[in-house]
């Protein structure tokens, strides 16, 4: 492994319960790996904009013919497929806004899918044309999502999540939530420690798999 990226969904900072569970998947990917770079993203603090007119003109023409202006309204799609092609592993911090990702999320899958250059289009439909590569998904909710008849929501962020992903290529997608966090300081402590034993049990152990294999 040679590149984490660490995205940040939260605009919470420090404070936010999906960035800390995702920090320490993180911390601890680098204590299994030490020496691997993490390039790191925040979608909260820095969200892509939305989708303007130059960008959507230019993503429907082939690239040979895109103008310069065409061009640099795609920089920053460039640069965000960019990070996740050079990533082995991606660790994803993101709060459930009304039953769905956040927009700065939103708005970064709208720049990294796109036709001719992260899929492409087929009869049998989309076909994903990057290599697959873990990510770990930290979801942080104010209610309960999962969980049976705890669940009094419904879930848009994870389905989601998982198609878009699979839609480039990438199908190794895993989550770990952490739930009813508007429940007082019991449950959230509860709910962080939880996290923090699966992240302890999961990724220190998939490594260490990986590792005897190669
Ligand atoms: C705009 C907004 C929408 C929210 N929508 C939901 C929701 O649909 N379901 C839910 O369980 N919690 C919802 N919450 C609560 C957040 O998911 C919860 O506070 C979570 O801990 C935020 O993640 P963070 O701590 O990483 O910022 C919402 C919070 C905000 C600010």
């Amino acid at each position: 492994m040679n590149q984490i990226l660490h995205i940040e969904c939260s605009a919470r900072g420090d404070a936010s319960f999906s960035s800390r569970v995702a920090r320490y998947a993180v911390e601890s990917l680098l204590r299994e790996n030490p020496g691997v770079h993490v390039a790191r993203r925040n979608l909260g603090s820095e969200p892509p904009p939305h989708l303007s007119a130059g960008f959507v003109d230019a993503i429907l023409l082939p690239p040979h013919t895109r103008t310069t202006a065409q061009r640099d309204a795609l920089a920053l799609s460039e640069t965000l497929i960019e990070e996740l092609e050079l990533a082995d592993v991606v660790v994803m911090g993101t709060p459930m806004h009304n039953y769905a990702v956040p927009s700065g999320l939103k708005a970064w899958f709208d720049h990294i899918m796109r036709a001719g250059r992260t899929f492409s289009l087929s009869p049998q439909g989309k076909i994903g044309l990057l290599r697959d590569r873990p990510v770990l998904v930290a979801v942080s909710s104010g209610g309960f999502f999962t969980g049976g008849g705890a669940a009094r929501q419904p879930d848009y962020l994870t389905g989601y999540v998982r198609a878009v992903f699979a839609t480039i290529g990438i199908r190794n997608v895993e989550f770990v939530t952490v739930e009813g966090m508007g429940r007082g300081r019991d449950r959230e402590a509860i709910m962080l420690a939880s996290a923090r034993r699966w992240i302890d049990a999961n990724i220190g152990a998939r490594e260490r798999r990986q590792a005897r294999v190669m």
